[in-house]
């Protein structure tokens, strides 16, 4: 697929390693006329970015710092910034990607820019190219099932301790992001469920930083931070008799 004119792109470009962008991303990012970066106010730079550098021909960049914040008017606002400065340049037949971390409709900042360019530019205008998210990337790195057979997957964040412990009770595979400052006491939850065995965890998972734990024990204590995932198996769901 190459870029159109007056087409916007939402661009998953995967966990990290530049090899793992899919030849879609590739040739969009290379052909666009204006790129958006994201980046967050807590990073250094756009890890994004760093990720598709080789494919970067000079494009018009907008690297645009978004609010790390749990107020979504605020979120909008600001996104719909992006969607305005995006739609001056579609509607002057210029094409436009948005690259995102992993996939973009996976808690992804894609998603704010995708509404609020809904309301500026025909739909039949967006499109959406899914990346390598991080979940996937964890389960390679540590070569532990998603799901098999009658498996149930839950995705969430680690944010509501509670929830997790809900998650744990009727999955069979758990994924957490956003794991954060809360890991010694998901270890600790996990320890109580018996579960700590069963844990994975992957900091940086296919970036140059990459660490992954298997016994969570070692991570107790240790800042690991926000690019982090946990896989948690909790057992099995076999096929039902016919
Ligand atoms: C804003 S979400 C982005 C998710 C992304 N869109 C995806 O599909 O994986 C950020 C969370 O994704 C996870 N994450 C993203 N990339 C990661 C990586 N390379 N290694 C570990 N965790 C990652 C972390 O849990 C982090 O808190």
């Amino acid at each position: 697929m190459n870029p159109e004119p007056g087409h916007f792109y939402a661009v998953g470009v995967g966990p990290g390693a530049p090899d793992l962008l899919t030849l879609r991303a590739a040739r969009l990012i290379e052909g666009c006329d204006a790129l958006i970066a994201p980046r967050s106010e807590r990073s250094e730079g756009s890890l994004a970015l760093g990720i598709v550098q080789a494919h970067l021909r000079e494009p018009e960049l907008l690297e645009f710092t978004y609010p790390m914040t749990r107020d979504t008017a605020r979120t909008r606002a600001s996104w719909g910034s992006v969607a305005e400065w995006s739609a001056v340049r579609l509607k002057a037949g210029k094409s436009v990607v948005q690259i995102t971390l992993g996939d973009p409709l996976i808690y992804s900042t894609s998603s704010y820019l995708l509404e609020a360019l809904r309301e500026r530019i025909l739909g039949e205008r967006i499109h959406v190219v899914p990346g390598i998210s991080a979940l996937q990337a964890t389960a390679s790195a540590f070569q532990e099932d998603l799901t098999l057979q009658e498996d149930r997957l839950t995705l969430l964040p680690a944010t509501d301790l509670g929830a997790v412990a809900e998650a744990l009770d009727r999955s069979e595979t758990v994924v957490l992001y956003k794991v954060a400052d809360r890991l010694d006491s998901l270890i600790d939850l996990l320890e109580a469920k018996g579960l700590l065995e069963n844990a994975r965890l992957a900091f940086a998972v296919e970036q140059d930083r990459q660490q992954l734990i298997r016994d969570l024990r070692q991570a107790r204590g240790t800042q690991l931070g926000y690019m982090s995932v946990v896989l948690v198996r909790t057992g099995r769901k076999a096929w039902r008799e016919a």
